[in-house]
């Protein structure tokens, strides 16, 4: 939920260290710093706001900043204490030894604060990561990687971390445990950071520690160790991203271009993972036989926010394709709440970054109660998909705006081909098996066709745009693509939206109906579409302005309502993904109107990493 980059090696540091920022600022913009080490010391430069406003100050300064080759930056999601100067990071020791940047939650920092104010320690912060810089400068000796090893020993809590000590310049010790850190190999240097996105520019060569990892850094010699386990060999991976993939492409935000790139990274998800031949999908990651997915009797999909929506849609797709029992759980509920799982149940967990707090605790949870465990993640290496033995990576590339458009319909897609997978070791027969990964395959093609009326629903947008209040139903698949487009317009746009199943309107919230309430509503073809029909016209006879996402060409629908983004026909199953890009597009257009951030809005981070 924060950004954290460090440097060593060749280059001058600070120019490094704030694009890295820049590339990594999508996880959390409240406050931003920079420390660098060299034979003259420790220099650091903080302040609250975003990176641009660091790197003005930092960009004008000469001398040790702008020499240096070795140095650590973050920007910060506030967790403890307010997003102030004093609480940004780097923050140093007592004695100013040490300087380390943090991202996660120390839990015990309260007991560990007041045993060093015993010993007469003074504190600049509010923050547990001080606290944590303190402690390993209580344990330095001269070898900050002893220092930071012992130092993490009496931590609880979660911590990606990369430090420095004044009396060793060039070197960086990292180390991680619920928060990532990826190492990027370079010639003569290295750079450690969140996540890839920083590191592409540089080098393509990364490794990505696991929990308990720690590792010494100095120019481009890498020694890693576990906490637990002494000295460890990890093989290093090839980024795949191109350079350009993590830019904005020419487009104002990234949202826009990650919804414009869905038909390529929906194809990306897609391939190589549908067989027409058999009828089914070839998802090699699960490690299923046709005999062990048999013999799962039932499906508990986890997530949040937007994953949690897309599971909402593997639910009702895996009980329609294969009739076996599905259902959906929120990460933190089920984590809670000592669910009742086995070993013939399989528990699939489903996070874009693979980092969210809550859907990894779910994940051990679910390890521990000895069901199957299975995650669909988008990021490489990240933390819950090498927490899972089997998987499947969605392939849809790096995902940096915080609202989630391009993961959602790779979710989905995938979830489509798990339903198929599973519905084809039941009872669907190849032919009933090939039609569906036929509609599967298209799914692409219903994208490029919603994209192409993106000016139209711009204008339907300006038209809504002025509300504070909004309405999305839907019945069916649809139902949770009306809580996915409330979503988005909440998180973007600040209008206070909620997702309801079409039925449920009449039970009390039609009371809000009026002028100033306005109805999305989901009315392409499919089974219950008559019956929203008759939904619309309620409202519509209380004033309420509706908005119908209809099929392309239905009249009837189109008459219903006051404005309509139309689709093209396709069975509701794979409807669910024009019609949420549908929504999207309109999302987007509405937070544009009403100029808001859309790509970094007020109080989100792209990943959360706290429960
Ligand atoms: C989606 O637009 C939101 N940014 C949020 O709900 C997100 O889906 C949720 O935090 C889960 O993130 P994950 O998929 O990375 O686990």
């Amino acid at each position: 939920m924060c950004g954290i980059v460090g440097y060593t090696g060749k280059r001058a540091a600070m120019p490094v260290l704030i694009s890295g920022l820049k590339k990594l600022e999508y996880r959390g913009y409240d406050s931003a710093g920079i420390a660098v080490t060299s034979d003259d010391g420790i220099l650091i430069r903080k302040q609250s706001g975003k990176v641009a406003g660091l790197a003005e100050i930092v960009e004008q300064e000469d001398g040790m900043l702008a020499e240096a080759h070795t140095g650590i930056a973050h920007t910060r999601w506030a967790t403890h204490g307010p997003p102030t100067t004093l609480n940004a990071h780097p923050h140093e020791g007592n004695e100013g030894r040490v300087v380390l940047v943090h991202n996660g939650i120390i839990e015990n920092h309260n007991d560990l604060r007041n045993r060093f104010k015993a010993q007469g320690h003074t504190f600049k912060s509010d923050t547990d990561s001080e606290v944590l810089a303190h402690l390993v400068e209580s344990h330095y000796q001269g070898d900050l990687l002893e220092a930071v090893t012992a130092a993490l020993k009496e931590v609880e809590g979660t911590y990606g971390i990369t430090c420095m000590a004044k009396d060793e310049p060039g070197v960086l010790v990292v180390a991680r445990s619920g928060s990532p850190i990826v190492i990027g190999l370079g010639d003569d240097e290295t750079i450690v950071a969140s996540d890839a996105s920083a590191i592409i520019t540089y080098t393509r060569q990364a490794i990505y520690l696991d929990d308990n990892d720690i590792a010494r850094i100095e120019g481009s010699k890498v020694d890693i160790r576990s906490l637990d386990k002494g000295a460890v060999s990890r093989t290093p991976s090839e980024i795949d991203w191109s350079p350009g993939a993590a830019e904005k492409g020419g487009y104002e935000h990234y949202m826009l271009k990650e919804i414009f790139e869905q038909p390529e990274a929906i194809s990306n998800t897609i391939r190589g993972r549908i067989d027409l031949n058999r009828g089914t999908a070839i998802l090699s990651g699960l490690n299923l036989s046709p005999r062990e997915l048999v013999a799962i009797q039932r499906l508990l999909i986890v997530g949040c926010g937007t994953s949690m929506n897309a599971g909402l849609i593997g639910e009702y797709a895996v009980e329609d394709f294969a009739a076996i029992p599905a259902e959906v759980e929120q990460a933190a509920e089920f984590r809670y709440r000592n669910p009742i799982v086995g070993s013939r149940d399989m528990v699939l967990a489903i996070s874009q970054s693979g980092e969210t707090a809550d859907t990894l605790a779910a994940v051990r949870e679910a390890v521990e109660k000895g069901s199957l465990v299975a995650a669909l993640v988008n990021v490489v290496g990240s933390t819950i998909a090498r927490e899972t033995s089997r998987g499947i990576y969605l392939h849809a590339g790096p995902e940096i705006s915080v609202a989630s458009t391009k993961a959602f319909t790779s979710q989905v897609s995938t979830l489509l081909m798990i339903a198929l997978k599973f519905a084809r070791a039941h009872r669907l027969s190849r032919e009933q098996g090939i039609k569906i990964a036929k509609e599967i395959e298209r799914i692409p093609e219903l994208v490029e066709a919603v994209l192409k009326t993106n000016d139209q629903i711009s204008e339907v947008a300006a038209h809504y745009a002025h509300y504070n209040n909004a309405f999305f139903i839907g019945r069916g698949y649809m139902y949770p693509v009306a809580l996915e487009g409330a979503l988005k317009l909440k998180e973007i746009s600040y209008i206070h939206a909620e997702g309801y199943h079409a039925a449920e309107l009449k039970h009390g919230p039609i009371a809000l109906l009026e002028e100033s309430m306005p109805v999305i509503a989901l009315l392409n073809e499919g089974p219950g579409q008559e019956k929203t029909l008759s939904n619309v016209a309620e409202c519509k006879a209380r004033s309420a302005p509706v908005l119908g996402v209809i099929t392309e060409g239905d009249e009837e629908a189109r008459a219903a309502c006051d404005h309509v983004i139309e689709i093209p026909s396709c069975p509701q199953y794979s409807s669910v993904v024009p019609a949420a890009v549908a929504l999207q597009l309109l999302s987007y257009h509405i937070a544009r109107i009403r100029g808001c951030a859309i790509d970094q809005p007020r109080n989100l981070a792209k990943s959360v990493t706290v429960e």
